[in-house]
């Protein structure tokens, strides 16, 4: 059996640290990865610091992570579509509160990954471009096309235009770059949000057109834009973009559905261990009044909101119908590329708390990976 490593968090809010983990070999519908890179999310640093309210069902000591990328090593009774040797990328969806598995955590050398939610990737495509995908993919995925959200037309080669158009506020996150993808490859016409460096980044993903979020006119700017044109609804992604989309969507004809990818304020001073309470108490606080807040505007504005929780895929249709019947193709025909790019930032587990602190700090259209 092959040694595994993996960067270990062994109780809450404890730093991360490598060390030596079981291989675990794949049941019936798994595969196991040798796992080439990884990448790191906002949420990585969440469940670090605040796991005990964000996650409160993990069992430590624990392995978090999400997006990776390598090559297949063994696969699980009943698999079909991969073999041995297999290069893919893959969600690994340990955190999530059904699988709760440190076995299912990105940040080890072998990982469990539910054979649905990987997917191959073609010969040109590097593992470090590839770990960019799956919790962007994943996230964009279930605020676009699950019935309970924005219930979007499915993805394809050849989309029928629909005539809406999509909202993507935050067009150049991670998230962003794959809803825009998405909802094109999908037939829907996308405008988008992004600071004015980034416009011509969102329109090459296929935003028609692009918005300075920090613009004091953007809402009316938007509004005025989406004048005379049917709307599929928003995805709201960044600090204050559910409030701003609640507002644009209220004034639009079309869908009046908000789907949402961030709290309604930000933990990320929170940090692990001592005086953490002294800023977790007012993160908090915002929290609840901003969700008040909007809970007040959405009724008045007659709009629905509901708050996306990106690894709910792995137990619907939406899963599949991203990672085996739509990337796959879209990857190989290059119709769907892996964005953002990637800044590799080291090599080893050891490098990943180096990257989350760098995550922390803030990217803009990239996405923060590390090789193992
Ligand atoms: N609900 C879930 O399950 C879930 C899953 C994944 C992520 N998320 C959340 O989704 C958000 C994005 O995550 P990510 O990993 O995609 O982020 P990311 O790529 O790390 O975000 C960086 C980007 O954020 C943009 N940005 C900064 N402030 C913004 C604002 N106020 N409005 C719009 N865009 C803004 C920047 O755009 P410019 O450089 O163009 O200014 C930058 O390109 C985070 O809040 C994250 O916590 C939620």
């Amino acid at each position: 059996m092959p040694e595994n490593k993996a960067l270990w968090i062994k109780a809450k809010g404890a730093p991360l640290i490598v060390g030596p983990a079981p291989y675990t070999p794949p049941r019936a519908g798994e595969i196991v990865v040798r796992v080439r890179a990884v990448a790191v999310n906002p949420v990585d640093r969440l469940q670090q610091t605040m796991g005990d309210i964000f996650t409160p069902w993990t069992t430590y000591p624990f392995v978090l992570g999400s997006d990776l990328a390598g090559e297949v090593l063994e696969v699980g009774a009943g698999v079909t579509r991969f073999r041995a040797g297999d290069r893919v990328v893959g969600y690994a969806a340990g955190s999530d509160k059904q699988r709760n598995r440190a076995a299912e955590g990105a940040f080890q050398d072998y990982v469990v990954l539910i054979a649905h939610m990987a997917a191959p990737i073609p010969d040109a495509m590097s593992f470090e471009a590839a770990a960019v995908l799956p919790l962007g993919v994943s996230t964009a995925a279930c605020g676009l096309f699950q019935q309970d959200f924005l219930a979007l037309n499915a993805p394809s080669a050849a989309p029928a235009p629909t005539g809406e158009t999509l909202l993507v506020w935050g067009g150049s996150t991670s998230v962003g770059s794959n809803a825009i993808q998405l909802a094109v490859a999908a037939g829907y016409d996308v405008v988008a949000t992004a600071s004015p460096r980034n416009f011509d980044y969102v329109k090459r993903l296929g935003a028609r057109e692009a918005f300075d979020y920090s613009s004091r006119t953007v809402v009316a700017d938007i509004v005025s834009a989406l004048r005379g044109r049917r709307v599929a609804g928003a995805l709201a992604i960044g600090q204050g973009s559910a409030a701003a989309c609640v507002d644009i969507i209220g004034a639009c004809e079309g869908a009046r559905f908000v789907a949402m990818a961030t709290p309604a304020a930000s933990f990320d001073a929170v940090r692990a261990g001592r005086g953490r309470w002294r800023r977790l108490v007012p993160a908090i606080a915002r929290m609840l009044t901003g969700m008040i807040a909007l809970t007040l505007k959405a009724r008045r504005r007659q709009v629905r909101t509901k708050m996306i929780w990106g690894s709910a895929l792995i137990a619907n249709a939406v899963g599949p119908m991203i990672f085996e019947d739509f990337l796959p193709a879209a990857l190989a025909g290059r119709r769907f590329v892996a964005a953002p790019r990637p800044t590799v930032v080291g090599t080893g587990l050891a490098n990943i708390p180096a990257a989350l602190e760098l995550q922390r700090q803030g990217v803009s259209a990239a996405k923060l990976v590390v090789t193992l």
